[in-house]
C-alpha cells in the first residue's frame, strides 16, 4: 500500500521538537522539511537530516516555513502561540497550501487564547491536531482494548486517577507563570486532566461525551518557595519566586456525568515539580466494578545499577529517562520514551488524518475544552470553592478568566496569609 508523505515544518527547535524527531524515526511517511526557531534551528536541521528524516531547511520566519511545507508543527513556548498561529494563517490566506497544523499542549494559557487559536484555524479552514500525547500512550490504549468486553459487561470505570510528576522543567520560561501560563497545573495538569477524561469515556463515544459537572482543586508551592530553593531557582533560571511564584504541586477532582445513564464518574489529577525520584513518572489507574488498571512508567523491564565508584563514568543521565535526577544507584531506564509517552502514535494519527483531509483525533477544539477545565481548576483553588461547570454564569466568566498566578500575582495565594517561609532549609546540593 502506498504510504502518504507529509512534509513537516517545525516552529521551535527545543526539547519537545527534538523528542518528536525520535518519534518520527518510527513513523513512515513524514519528512522533516523545515524548521524556524529563535534558537537552535541549524542544530535541529542537522539532527533531523542525520537521523534520515529529510533535507531539513532552516527558514527565517513562520510565514516562509508555512509556504514550503504541508504541515506546521508548533513546538514553541506557550507565550508565542497566538503570534505564531496569526503568521501561519496569514501565510495560508496569502496562498500557502497547508494540509494541517499541529500544536503542542497546552493550546493556550487561558480560554481566551485557546479560543483565539481555534477561531484563527477556522478562519483559514485549517485541519488541526492538538498534541496531547498521553491519550496515544500504548499502555493507555492497550488497557482500553483489553478491558473493553469487561467494561461492556460490568459497566464503565467510575474513578480514574492520573498523575504526571518530575523535579521541574528544563527552561526558565516554564517557571515564569506570566510566560508559561502558571506553574505545574498549566504545564502538566492539562495532560492528566485529558487522560482522566479519556479513560472514563465509554467505548465508541466522542471525546467530550462525558459532561464536566464540577471541579475542585488545591495548589501548593511546597518546595520551590522555600528560601534555599527560591535562591537556586533565581540563580539557575532567572525567575524570582519571592515576587512571581507559581505552584509546584496541584491536585484536584473533576466530576463528569454520563448524559445517557446519568451516572457520575470522577477523575482525580495530581501534578508536581517537586517529585523526588529517578525522573519523570506517569502514574494512572482506574477502577470499575470488579476490574482495574494501573500504569506506572517508572516500572521498566530495564533497571541499571551504578555504584558510587563507577558514577563518574556517566555522561548524561537523561538518556535513561526524561528529567532524570540521578546518575547512580538503582536507575529505571525507558529504552523508547518517544513511543512509551505516545509521541509516535500521535504523529501517525496526524499523518493519516491530514492526508485524508480530516482533523486529527484531537482537534484544537478539544484542546480548548482541556484549557477550560484547567482554568476551572485554577479558579477553584484561587477561590477555595467548587466550580460548577453547569452554571452559565461560571462558563461565561471562564471565557475571560486569567488566574492570579498567571498574572504574576500569586504570592498571596501560594504563601498564605503568613507570607513567605523564612530561614534556611538545607541548601541544594551542587547549587
Ligand atoms: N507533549 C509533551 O510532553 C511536551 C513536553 C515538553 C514541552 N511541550 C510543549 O512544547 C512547547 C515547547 O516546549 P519545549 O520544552 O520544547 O521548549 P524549549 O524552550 O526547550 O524550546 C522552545 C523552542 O522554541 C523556540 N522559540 C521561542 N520563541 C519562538 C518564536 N516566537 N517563534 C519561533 N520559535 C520560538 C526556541 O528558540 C526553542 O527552539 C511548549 O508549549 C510545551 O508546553 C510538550
Amino acid at each position: 500500500m502506498h504510504t502518504p508523505t507529509l512534509k513537516y515544518g517545525f516552529v521551535g527547535a527545543g526539547f519537545i521538537a527534538r523528542f518528536q524527531l525520535a518519534a518520527l524515526g518510527q513513523v513512515r511517511g513524514i519528512d522533516v522539511a523545515g524548521v524556524t526557531a529563535v534558537k537552535g534551528a541549524p542544530e535541529f536541521a542537522r539532527l533531523a537530516a542525520d537521523s534520515g528524516l529529510g533535507d531539513t531547511r532552516v527558514f527565517e520566519s513562520v510565514e516562509e516555513l508555512t509556504k514550503h511545507v504541508d504541515c506546521v508543527v508548533i513546538c514553541a513556548p506557550n507565550y508565542a502561540r497566538v503570534e505564531i498561529v496569526e503568521a501561519i494563517v496569514g501565510a495560508v490566506k496569502a496562498g500557502a497550501q497547508l494540509k494541517g497544523v499541529i500544536c503542542e499542549k497546552p493550546l493556550g494559557r487561558n480560554v481566551a487564547e485557546a479560543r483565539r487559536l481555534v477561531e484563527l484555524a477556522r478562519s483559514a479552514d485549517l485541519r488541526t491536531a492538538y498534541f496531547e500525547n498521553q491519550i496515544f500512550m500504548k499502555p493507555v490504549r492497550a488497557q482500553l482494548a483489553q478491558l473493553e468486553p469487561v467494561r461492556r459487561q460490568m459497566g464503565p470505570l467510575a474513578l480514574a486517577r492520573s498523575a504526571e510528576e518530575h523535579g521541574g522543567p528544563h527552561e526558565g520560561w516554564f517557571w515564569d507563570p506570566t510566560r508559561q501560563g502558571g506553574g505545574v497545573l498549566c504545564d502538566m495538569g492539562c495532560h492528566s486532566i485529558a487522560v482522566g477524561w479519556h479513560v472514563l469515556t465509554p467505548t465508541g463515544k466522542p471525546l467530550t461525551f462525558l459532561e464536566p459537572q464540577e471541579v475542585t482543586a488545591d495548589l501548593g508551592l511546597l518546595k520551590w518557595g522555600l528560601p534555599a530553593w527560591r535562591e537556586k531557582l533565581l540563580k539557575d533560571r532567572g525567575v524570582d519566586y519571592a515576587k512571581t511564584p507559581a505552584e509546584d504541586f496541584a491536585t484536584g477532582m473533576i466530576t463528569f456525568r454520563n448524559p445517557e445513564t446519568g451516572q457520575l464518574v470522577k477523575a482525580q489529577f495530581t501534578n508536581s515539580w517537586m517529585f523526588e525520584k529517578q525522573g519523570l513518572r506517569l502514574l494512572m489507574d482506574g477502577m470499575g466494578p470488579g476490574y482495574a488498571f494501573e500504569i506506572n512508567t517508572l516500572l521498566s523491564p530495564l533497571n541499571l545499577f551504578i555504584g558510587d565508584v563507577a558514577a563518574d563514568a556517566i555522561k548524561d543521565a537523561e538518556t535513561a529517562l526524561e528529567k532524570s535526577t540521578a546518575s547512580r544507584g538503582l536507575l529505571a531506564v525507558q529504552h523508547n520514551e518517544a513511543d512509551l509517552y505516545g509521541y509516535t502514535d500521535e504523529n501517525a494519527d496526524a499523518l493519516e488524518a491530514f492526508s485524508n483531509g480530516r482533523d486529527a483525533l484531537l482537534p484544537w477544539s478539544y484542546g480548548l475544552e482541556i484549557t477550560r477545565l484547567v482554568m476551572a481548576a485554577y479558579m477553584s483553588a484561587e477561590r477555595k470553592r467548587v466550580v460548577d461547570l453547569t452554571d452559565a454564569a461560571t462558563l461565561r466568566e471562564l471565557e475571560t478568566y486569567v488566574p492570579l498566578i498567571q498574572q504574576g500575582r500569586g504570592a498571596g495565594q501560594l504563601y498564605g496569609s503568613g507570607g513567605m517561609a523564612a530561614g534556611r532549609s538545607r541548601p541544594p546540593g551542587g547549587a
